[in-house]
């Protein structure tokens, strides 16, 4: 605990370490977090060994996931102690939101644990930390939180890259039966468009040429538009793409019930939404879908996938995957292996099934016995990651567009990102932030190798000069 008062701090360079854990949305608020706090004075550091502050990030979606929090946080107390110096430690994410008050009772080393929607009362939780209070909030706040954090400065922004994510709904209402989701993170929520819009400006204005909006029903976003028309999530892609330096919009994660025509049609007629799609199914047996309470049958996910190709014949299909939930049996696992061959899928992940405390998967009897999770999980890893490699392999002697991120391990090398997500190590001169048509030379487990032809024309914009 911090015995330091603010005053004291004053004039002292304070530094923040942030551990995340989970999702590419705990990736943004930890952004989110770091903005706050440099507001407040606070630099990012890259390691715990020279932090005043260490947050862990958490996620609460798997056992495992939940499980190392507890043995960073026995290092962390072990570290403060043996270098005596003053370490404020946080928990925050969606394990502070399941387990709040427990954490600091399992381990009292802990400051603050503070939950996904309280995010932007940080600053005024360290000046209580400071007084020597402990501090658990995991109340869903009644204020708007995204209208209270600040955004990231432009040399922040520029640091982080070409591509960035942009949190455009949280929350689930759909309940799955396995799924912690609607108790960690709440109800559905889409933030105002106009909002939306204000900060992708910002983000593109320094230099992000790559958005991926984020949220967990990521295309149930809506709003309200004029003459109350319901604006959808293909209505923001399109104004979204209007905003002058951006070059590439991504979304996840869907719901193949949110998918609706007019998103569809986005993916045919808006050149900007990138040929990738993360389409969760989770299973293809009917009989699992409905326990899990996915709400549609295999037969209809398979139809929608019919409807995304032929709007969009060269997109990069990707999905996840649970085995062993309770009941699975072996026909059951057989049609999702089955659905799996009928869609063909670029990249996939897939789990086996971890009973979360709370959610009605976990009071089912029938649990499936580890070792046949374990061996279905095999199998199904077996048949993705062939078809994964069929597709990487697939992609050799095209030329596509590549955006280019960050220098890669040989001289000359960058590395960049295809248009199906898929990186792509590239033969270039071209610098992070531009966009090089690449000819595709050679496929790897996880990624290609080509060779830089032409850099694609585009407002010129350095990464290095940081003009704010
Ligand atoms: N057990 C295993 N996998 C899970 N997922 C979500 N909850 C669980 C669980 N209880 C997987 C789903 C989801 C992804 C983010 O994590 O496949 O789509
Ligand atoms: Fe993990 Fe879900 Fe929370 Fe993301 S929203 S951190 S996946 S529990």
């Amino acid at each position: 605990m911090s015995t330091q008062t603010p005053d004291e701090n004053k004039g002292r360079q304070r530094k923040v370490y942030i551990k995340t854990y989970g999702c590419q949305m705990n990736v943004y608020d930890s952004q989110r977090m770091s903005d706050s706090l440099d507001a407040q004075g606070y630099h990012m550091t890259d390691s715990a060994d020279d932090a005043d502050l260490v947050l862990i990030n958490t996620c609460h979606i798997r056992e495992k996931a939940a499980e190392k929090l507890y043995s960073d946080l026995g290092r962390l107390r072990k570290k403060r102690r043996k270098s005596g110096r003053d370490i404020t430690i946080g928990v925050t994410g969606c394990v502070a939101q399941a387990e709040g008050q427990e954490i600091i009772r399992r381990e009292p080393a802990v400051d603050l644990v503070v939950g996904p929607q309280t995010y932007h009362r940080l600053p005024q939780i360290l000046q209580q930390v400071a007084k020597g209070e402990k501090v658990v909030e995991t109340e869903y706040a009644v204020e708007d939180k995204f209208a209270r954090l600040p955004l990231p400065k432009k040399d922040i922004t520029r640091q982080r890259g070409a591509s960035a994510f942009l949190t455009v709904q949280e929350g689930c209402d759909k309940f799955c039966t396995f799924c912690v989701v609607p108790y960690t993170r709440g109800a559905e929520i889409s933030r105002p468009m106009a909002q939306i819009i204000a900060e992708a400006k910002k983000l593109a204005e320094a230099g992000v040429r790559e958005l991926t909006l984020l949220g967990q029903n990521v295309n149930g976003w809506h709003n309200e538009g004029a003459n109350g028309r319901k604006l959808k999530l293909g209505d923001l892609l399109y104004r979204l793409a209007e905003i002058d330096g951006l070059q590439r919009l991504r979304y996840t994660t869907s719901h193949p019930r949110d998918m609706d025509d007019a998103l569809i049609a986005a993916h045919r007629d808006l050149p900007m939404l990138m040929p990738y799609l993360h389409l969760p199914v989770q299973s293809g047996s009917d009989r699992i879908l409905k326990a899990m309470n996915r709400q549609h049958t295999a037969a209809d996910y398979l139809r929608l996938i019919e409807k995304i190709r032929t709007a969009r014949p060269d997109i990069a299909l990707s999905g996840d995957f649970i085995v062993g939930f309770p009941g699975e049996t072996a026909a059951d696992f057989e049609a999702t292996l089955h659905l799996v061959r009928e869609v063909f899928y670029a990249s996939a992940y897939s789990f086996k099934y971890s009973p979360r405390p709370g959610t009605p998967g976990a009071e089912l009897g029938e649990q499936v016995v580890e070792a046949v999770k374990d061996e279905r999980l095999q199998a199904l890893q077996t048949l993705l990651t062939r078809q994964q490699q069929q597709f990487q392999q697939s992609r050799v002697g095209l030329v596509t567009p590549v955006l280019i991120e960050k220098p890669g391990r040989h001289e000359g090398q960058m590395i960049g990102r295809s248009p199906w997500l898929v990186p792509v190590a590239v033969t270039t001169q071209a610098p992070a932030g531009a966009t090089v048509d690449v000819k595709i030379e050679e496929a790897k487990s996880n990624s290609l190798v080509g060779t830089g032809l032409a850099e694609v024309a585009q407002e010129p914009i350095s990464f290095l000069s940081l003009d704010i």
